[in-house]
């Protein structure tokens, strides 16, 4: 038994040490290294080579080392009959929540606009918002939905949630499923997207959902580009129906430099680093997932491949 790890960010030897100093005596090693294929029962990933998962023929576990799996249903050469599992993790979720606040609060008290005005030496106060008059429409109520619903609400702010099943979250109004969002969307003044990307949820940010928002609306997407139509967006801020947007994921990663995004007045980026996988607090459960695959047991954190997430 061997755990292979398979990413293209620079960061296998970080896993790797973090790993080994958890546990010295599993045999880990780099796709990029020679290393024997049949040994490897579990693959270590993110956002691998596309193909690079089919050349293991005993492998029995993809683990995904962050939240998101869309990228693995993107493979078609990735095995189909073995389990996928995710990271679901404290710090994943409280550092998504606390992306979430920060950008809230820099729309509030105008800072994106001030950034502008300071460039162009320009002094023009504007009128702020306050916490408790704004309503947060969180889309999806999963790991990191839930917490950022619950800390926002703990802040003030009128909250509410849409998932696929009804949840129960204290002091969130709550939605469920697709017969509801029209309720949800009306009442939303800042809408974040904390969706997992499958067939059902992509290009869901999409000039029929903006149309939905009240005016003046400001989105956040901090899942994936693919929930975005990019089009509609900017036609929905030009238009002067939605105030602003806040990107941390895009179609293309890193987003190619002649993207209209970049220049746009209204949207503030950040490049895919919301919130991180942290080696120290995610490797105790991928060699947990490693122990029970060599024992037979349950995988923790598996994905269900049916619904996608
Ligand atoms: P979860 O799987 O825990 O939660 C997903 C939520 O979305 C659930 O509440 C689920 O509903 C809901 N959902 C799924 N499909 C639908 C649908 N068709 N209609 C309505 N609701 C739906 O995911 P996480 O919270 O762990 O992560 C969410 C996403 O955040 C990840 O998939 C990833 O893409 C992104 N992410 C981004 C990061 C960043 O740095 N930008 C970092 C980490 C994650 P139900 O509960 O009923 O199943
Ligand atoms: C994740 C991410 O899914 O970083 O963990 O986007």
């Amino acid at each position: 038994m061997a755990i292979v790890i398979i990413r293209q960010d620079g960061k296998i030897e970080a896993w790797k040490k973090a790993l080994k100093e958890r546990n010295p005596s599993i045999a880990i090693y780099s796709y990029l290294e020679d290393h024997p294929k049949q040994d490897i029962t579990m693959a270590l990933i993110w956002k691998h080579p596309q193909g690079s998962l089919s050349v293991y023929p005993n492998l029995k576990c993809i683990a995904s080392s962050g939240a998101g799996v869309d990228y693995i249903f993107e493979d078609a050469s990735a095995p189909t009959d073995i389990p996928i599992t995710r990271v679901v993790d404290p710090y994943l979720a409280s550092d998504m929540s606390e992306h979430v606040l920060a950008v809230i609060l820099a729309e509030l008290k105008n800072f994106n606009s001030y950034k502008l005005q300071q460039v162009a030496s320009d002094w023009k106060p504007k009128i702020y918002r306050r916490i408790k008059d704004v309503t947060v429409g969180i889309m999806g109520l999963g790991e990191l939905g839930a917490l950022t619903a619950t800390d926002l609400m703990k802040f003030g702010f009128t909250v509410q949630g849409w998932s696929r099943s009804q949840k129960e979250l204290k002091n969130v109004k709550t939605f469920a499923g697709s017969d509801t969002l029209d309720a949800f969307l009306q009442a939303t003044e800042i809408l974040v997207c904390l969706l997992p990307l499958t067939p059902d949820t992509e290009g869901i940010l999409s000039k029929e959902l903006f149309e939905r928002l009240p005016k003046g609306a400001y989105v956040i997407n901090v899942a994936r580009g693919g929930h975005l139509v990019d089009r509609d967006l900017l036609e929905a801020l030009d238009a002067d129906h939605l105030s602003g947007a806040c990107l941390d994921v895009y179609h293309q990663e890193p987003l190619p430099k002649d993207h209209p995004f970049w220049q746009h007045p209204k949207i503030f980026m950040t490049p895919h680093y919301a919130s991180v996988s942290d080696t120290d607090s995610v490797v105790p459960q991928i060699l947990e997932n490693y122990d029970r695959l060599r024992m037979g047991k349950e995988l923790l954190n598996t994905v269900n491949r049916k619904k996608g997430y």
